[in-house]
């Protein structure tokens, strides 16, 4: 059996997951994302660590990397990376020599798409809209079926449009961009700034707000802790504010949400979707897309990833 895999490379974590071809995850591997000011060599590194444990010895056919960045028109390089030490670096050569198989690059946002469209919750639409909430926001224009890539290939950065002018600082450098209202941060974030207010949330961080991660705040959500439901209200109403936008401008069949957030279901999608019939402009005369859960939860950026490089290797064309 052919032995493909995809790996995502997100502002934290690195998965390398083998994909079968039908979508489904055969085997996993996880690595944490050694952060943004260290060298690109050493992210390199934590893949290559990842890909073999996954492909324990066996021949790889190709990889699929899901980079958490701006990729190139060309999928070689890595042109600008707010959460990651990608700077214009020739990912995709640099791999494929070192690990002698044919790799292939996208932007992880625009692997998720390629997975949801293929295996997942947008089967069979034409026009959809991909909006990932990880460490910051990613985003996939589907049109007619393929993902959309624009003048340099970096359409979709959604995360990246201000929604508050003057607004918190990004990584990117600007300031007010969406992510920083609507992501994993946003939900840390939110929390962090009022702990005082849970007993639940100072226990899972210890005590030190510094340590309060995203997850944690979504299984004391989860637990109903009035806090953390507060914060997937602020993090699920940014997150419909934003969908409006992106309805009013592309107006697609279905609207899809993946990335590690998203992993709280409901509790992020019902106020996104309150939030998104109170702001679409003519709301009340058009079919408001239904805003689903990606199927493939937060993996579909390694499954999508995975069947980009079985499409290459198979020579059935380079991208979706
Ligand atoms: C990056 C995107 C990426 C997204 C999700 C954003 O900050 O600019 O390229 O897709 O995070 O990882
Ligand atoms: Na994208
Ligand atoms: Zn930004």
């Amino acid at each position: 059996m052919p032995l493909f895999i995809g790996v995502d490379v997100g502002g934290t974590k690195v998965l390398a997951a083998a994909v079968s071809s039908s979508g489904r995850l055969v085997r996993t591997a996880r690595r944490s994302t050694p952060g943004r000011s260290v060298d690109a060599a050493v992210v390199e590194d934590a893949l290559t660590e990842a890909v073999r444990d996954v492909a324990r010895g066996r021949r790889v056919d190709g990889v699929g990397i899901a980079a958490a960045g701006f990729v190139d028109a060309a999928g070689e390089r890595v042109m600008f990376a707010p959460h990651l030490p990608f700077r214009g670096e020739e990912v995709r050569a640099r791999l494929m020599e070192r690990w002698g198989t044919t790799v292939v690059l996208d932007n992880d946002a625009n692997c998720t798409a390629r997975a949801e469209c293929a295996y997942g919750a947008a089967r069979g639409a034409s026009d959809v809209i991909v909006v990932t909430l990880g460490t910051g926001i990613g985003g996939a224009v589907v049109i007619d079926g393929r993902v959309h890539r624009g003048s340099n290939g970096m359409a979709g950065e959604f995360g990246h449009m201000q929604v508050v002018p003057d607004g918190l600082a990004c990584e990117c450098g600007g300031r007010g961009c969406w992510e920083q209202y609507s992501s994993g941060n946003a939900l840390a974030r939110y929390a962090r700034v009022r702990l005082d207010g849970s007993v639940t949330l100072r226990e899972l961080c210890e005590g030190d707000p510094d340590r309060l991660t995203g997850p944690m705040v979504t299984s004391a959500a989860e637990a109903g802790d009035p806090l953390a439901l507060e914060a997937f209200g602020s993090v699920g109403r940014w997150l419909g504010v934003g969908l409006a936008n992106l309805v009013a401008a592309f107006d697609p069949d279905v609207m899809v949400v993946g990335g590690g957030v998203s992993a709280a279901g409901d509790l992020l999608l019902e106020p996104a979707r309150a939030a998104l019939g109170e702001s679409l402009v003519g709301a009340g005369h058009r079919v408001v897309p239904p805003v689903l859960r990606a199927t493939l939860g937060p993996e579909a950026g390694a499954v999508g990833a995975a069947d980009l490089a079985r499409t290459v290797v198979r020579g059935e064309g380079r991208w979706v």
